[in-house]
């Protein structure tokens, strides 16, 4: 059943709305991001941080993206352009707001590409039409054919990339399965899709992790892994990177600063509970993240190749343990191709609960602010970032550099700027009320001053002590492949702003505010 409150759309059921909001933060930074940034950062050294960050930068934003959302929902807006003016009535409010917009559509171009190469693993593993690693030598040696793989699929080259046909057709696929979930709508599409689609991912993750943890090999056991990232290793707290890392995988993980979160919120009923639903929902996402995610790549990695290797192969490329070590590893195995095909579907589900999300922003930007149709807003909104992601598919560091400015400096300078807004311009009082109507459960009063001063001084920190480690190499890039994807990401937020003020006037015009 469909329920429209004031025109838009609301979630129909609160176990539906958990299930999306959990898909919206499970997708494949769970799963492929984590298990990165965890070995690169010394294992233990980076679970430390890591939990802190989840208390004192996860739980509370989380709470305020909900409450934030769930305000702009009843007031008819669902992204940040229109509700950063509601909480903060100065002209100024809605550009800041275009960084919600401008954010969540640079991550989707490239983050749809790489959901869509799981798609095509998947198949290719599902028929068995992947390679046979060779039997001994070193691990290079061992993993050769699956990097050759990967680099066929997806193509190679400095400064141009031919992908594979199969690749661009997969993409091609990949865009039509979001269209198809998001032309449905909130609660038949998005909802629906996600009663289904997360169980079925907790189902196959839990497979393969007892398979990893059932594999013996004479470089050691998967138990080994977990020991790599769960003894704790004190003497790097002091090393601001760690920390920076840690942060900016808990805003990516549980899509912080991303406005994805305030859109979803925006289809929540006003006096429905946020407390208790936004609390499951992050945890069953570090659930999947930690227990899950932390089960698979780097256990299967160290029980196979050894600690020392499996952060080698970590810190050769973001893509090597998922997409290279693991499929070879899985395929050694016996049912190994089918094992490879459960772990590129489940790649492919948790990517698919996520670009929906990152998606949905824009899409009821056009429908909010502009008045379009549902279906119209869908295809504007997919063909737009169809047309982007050439950029990523053919032109080489074109992907880092989208990842790096929206989906790492951007999220935490945005999330910032969320808190200051809400618990500051808004008022703390008032931003604690909101948070807390119809909750099930009372947010600890500690946490009020969490979010007025604990958390913005930490991300202040957090983004000066980036600062100072980033933007001299930032300035010294001279390749042109990056200008041009800079320019690219400044030409589509000045799109975005003239698209905000375009939908002001339109609405002036009407005699609507
Ligand atoms: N949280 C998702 C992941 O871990 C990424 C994402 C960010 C999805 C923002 C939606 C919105 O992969």
């Amino acid at each position: 059943m469909q329920e429209f409150v004031n025109g838009r759309e609301r979630w129909a059921t609160r176990i539906g709305l958990i299930l999306a909001m959990a898909g919206n933060a499970v997708g494949l930074g769970n799963f492929l991001r984590f298990p990165v940034q965890a070995a690169e950062n010394g294992g233990g050294a980076f679970m430390i941080p890591y939990i802190i960050a989840f208390l004192i930068i996860g739980i509370p934003l989380m709470w305020i993206e909900w409450a934030i959302g769930r305000y702009g929902g009843y007031h008819g807006h669902g992204t940040t352009p229109a509700i950063f003016h509601l909480l903060w009535r100065n002209k100024f409010s809605k550009v800041i707001g275009v960084f919600g917009l401008w954010i969540p559509l640079v991550v989707i171009i490239y983050y749809l590409y790489i959901e869509s190469w799981t798609l095509g693993y998947a198949l290719k593993f599902l028929i068995g039409l992947v390679p046979t690693p060779t039997g001994e030598g070193s691990p290079e040696e061992y993993m050769k054919p699956f990097k050759e793989f990967l680099e066929s699929y997806v193509g190679s080259g400095d400064e141009f990339i031919t992908p594979s046909l199969y690749a661009y057709i997969m993409f091609l696929i990949t865009a039509l399965i979001n269209i198809a979930i998001l032309i449905r709508g909130i609660s038949k599409g998005i909802e629906t899709f996600a009663r289904f689609a997360m169980p079925t991912l907790f189902f196959l993750a839990v497979i393969l992790v007892v398979r990893v943890f059932t594999l013996e090999t004479e470089n050691g056991s998967a138990i080994e892994g977990l020991g790599f990232l769960w003894n704790p290793d004190f003497s790097k707290l002091l090393d601001p990177a760690v920390w920076i890392a840690a942060s900016g995988q808990i805003f990516f993980t549980l899509s912080l600063g991303f406005g994805a979160i305030i859109t979803y919120a925006s289809y929540i009923k006003k006096n429905q509970d946020i407390t208790l639903s936004g609390l499951t929902a992050s945890t069953l996402n570090e659930t999947a993240e930690v227990i899950l995610g932390g089960s698979l790549a780097i256990p299967a990695a160290v029980a196979f190749f050894g600690v020392a290797n499996a952060v080698a192969i970590a810190q050769s490329g973001a893509f090597n343990l998922g997409f290279i070590s693991l499929p070879a590893i899985f395929v050694n195995m016996p049912a190994g191709t089918f094992l490879g095909f459960l772990w590129f579907f489940l790649l492919f589900f948790a990517g698919l609960t996520s670009s929906i999300a990152l998606m949905q922003p824009l899409i009821a930007f056009f429908e909010d602010e502009f008045g379009m149709s549902r279906k119209a807003s869908v295809l504007s909104t997919v063909g737009i970032v169809f047309f982007s992601a050439h950029l990523v598919i053919f032109l080489n560091r074109s992907l880092d550099e989208m990842d790096f400015w929206a989906g790492t400096i951007g999220v935490v300078f945005f999330g910032l700027l969320e808190m200051v807004i809400f618990m500051w311009i808004f008022g703390g009082e008032r931003a604690w009320e909101e948070i807390n109507r119809g909750g099930i459960i009372k947010v600890p009063r500690v946490y009020y001053y969490v979010m007025r001063y604990i958390t913005p001084l930490f991300l202040i920190v957090l983004l000066f002590t980036w600062a100072k480690e980033y933007v001299p190499s930032i300035l010294a890039e001279t390749h042109w492949t990056v200008w041009v994807t800079r320019f690219f990401l400044v030409g589509l937020f000045l799109f975005l702003t003239l698209m905000v003020f375009l939908a002001d006037k339109k609405k002036k015009e009407a005699g609507v505010e």
